[in-house]
C-alpha cells in the first residue's frame, strides 16, 4: 500500500495536555503508588514516557514486546512474546501502556499472561482507542482519545518502522 500525505489529527499541545490529564487520574487512583507501568514496545514508548512524567506518585518502568500479528499485517490473536517482562509484578499494581487498541487481541492476551502472575491489579492506558475493528471488548481503564479507523503514525506510532519520531499524531492518506 502506497501511502503519500498525512494530516494532522492531534497536534502535541493537545496531546500533552491529554497525558497530564491521565497521569493525574492515575496518581490520585494509587496514591500509595506501588506501581508497575509495562510500556508496549515499540509504539507506546512516547506516550510512556510523558505518561511516567505526568505522575506524582512513585512507580516502576518496564518494557514488553510483543506481536499477534505472525507474517500478516492483520492480528493474528496469537501472542508471541519477543521481549517479556523483567519487573517482579506479584502484589504490584499493573498499568500495561501501550499506543493503539485496534482489534484489541493483542492486549487482552497479554493482560491474562500477566494477570496469571498474582498482581494486585491490572490495568491498561491506551493512547488511541480505534473502536472500528474491534475483534474483543477490551477494558480500557485509561484512554487518551477515541479515533476513527485509519491508520495513524506518529508519537511513537509507525507505519514500517517510519514516523515514530513526530511530536504529533497524523492520519496517512493513500
Ligand atoms: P491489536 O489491538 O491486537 O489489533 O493490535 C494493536 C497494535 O497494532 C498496536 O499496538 C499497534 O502497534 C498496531 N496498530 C494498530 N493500528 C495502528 C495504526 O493505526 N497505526 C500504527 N500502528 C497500529
Ligand atoms: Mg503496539
Amino acid at each position: 500500500m502506497q501511502y503519500t500525505k498525512k494530516a494532522i489529527l492531534l497536534d502535541s499541545d493537545t496531546i500533552s495536555r491529554r497525558v497530564k490529564d491521565l497521569g493525574r487520574e492515575i496518581s490520585a487512583k494509587y496514591p500509595e503508588g506501588n506501581i508497575v507501568l509495562v510500556g508496549i514496545l515499540k509504539g507506546a514508548f512516547v506516550f510512556m514516557a510523558d505518561l511516567a512524567r505526568s505522575l506524582q506518585v512513585s512507580c516502576e518502568i518496564d518494557f514488553a514486546r510483543i506481536s499477534s500479528y505472525g507474517s500478516g499485517t492483520v492480528s493474528s490473536g496469537e501472542l508471541k512474546i519477543i521481549m517479556d517482562v523483567t519487573a517482579p509484578i506479584k502484589d504490584k499494581h499493573v498499568i500495561i501502556v501501550d499506543d493503539i487498541v485496534d482489534t484489541g487481541l493483542t492486549l487482552n492476551r497479554f493482560r491474562k499472561l500477566l494477570e496469571e502472575r498474582s498482581p494486585r491489579s491490572v490495568e491498561i492506558a491506551a493512547l488511541l482507542d480505534k473502536t472500528a475493528r474491534r475483534q474483543e471488548q477490551v477494558q480500557v481503564d485509561y484512554c487518551g482519545f477515541t479515533i476513527e479507523d485509519g491508520f495513524v503514525v506518529g508519537y511513537g506510532l509507525d507505519c514500517d518502522e517510519q514516523y515514530r519520531y513526530l511530536d504529533s499524531v497524523y492520519v496517512l492518506e493513500q
